[in-house]
């Protein structure tokens, strides 16, 4: 645990980094907040038992990716693809697999960019690569995300369509609200087309 611990400081550093940075080229902020977590021990050896494998350090670190997570939430949805973008430009990140449930929201309505990545931890006589899972949303997706866990997610109630229809109409206006947000931001503040670094919004 100390090892993926390392691993979400690293990873929780390259954020507050690019945040510096972008935060004085945009004059605003484009991360709200970040949030680190680590599975706890009892949902590590329930996610193995469930995939039908013995709990051991290899199995562990070879089939779970989310033993350490970070949430970024972002605050207009054009941030979370810029903050991603220039995290996987690092050349200690590799991408091991992108979702993007922004572009393709998951039938429960949920919309989020989830990545999983590996980077090195340098310790005294060694340097290890540790997976991380980073969940990058606007604060409307995790408005919804954090509201539809307390009502609905993986909970035993029998849910029904109707109910579920009115979540999945919940997140289509939180996706509107996005996207409105996000044009008067593009009047407001509309990026200074000179900056290369920056074009990629
Ligand atoms: P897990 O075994 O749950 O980790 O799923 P997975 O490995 O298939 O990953 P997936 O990308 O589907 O989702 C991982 C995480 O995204 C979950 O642990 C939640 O934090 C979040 N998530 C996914 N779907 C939903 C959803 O419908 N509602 C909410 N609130 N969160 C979700
Ligand atoms: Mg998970």
């Amino acid at each position: 645990m100390a090892y993926y611990r390392c691993a979400l400081m690293e990873v929780e550093t390259k954020f507050k980094v690019l945040n510096e940075e972008f935060s004085l080229r945009l004059d605003r902020n484009p991360i709200e907040n970040i949030k680190s977590r680590l599975k706890r021990p009892i949902s590590i050896r329930n996610k193995l038992k469930k995939y039908g494998y013995p709990l051991t350090m290899q199995n562990i670190e070879e089939q779970l990716h989310d033993v350490a997570g970070i949430r970024v939430v972002c605050s207009f949805p054009s941030d979370v693809y810029t903050i991603a973008e220039a995290l996987l430009n690092q050349d200690d990140v590799t991408l091991i697999r992108m979702k993007d449930y922004i572009k393709n929201p998951k039938p429960s309505g949920y919309r989020s960019l989830h990545l999983i990545i590996e980077i090195p931890i340098f310790l005294a006589k060694e340097k290890r690569m540790m997976k991380v899972e980073i969940q990058l949303r606007t604060i409307a997706m995790d408005c919804w995300a954090s509201l539809e866990h307390q009502i609905h997610y993986k909970k035993d109630f029998n849910f029904t369509d109707e109910m579920a229809s009115e979540l999945a109409l919940c997140a289509d206006l939180s996706a509107e609200l996005d996207e409105r947000m996000e044009k008067l931001r593009k009047i407001v503040r509309p990026v200074p087309e000179t900056d290369d670094a920056i074009k990629i919004i």
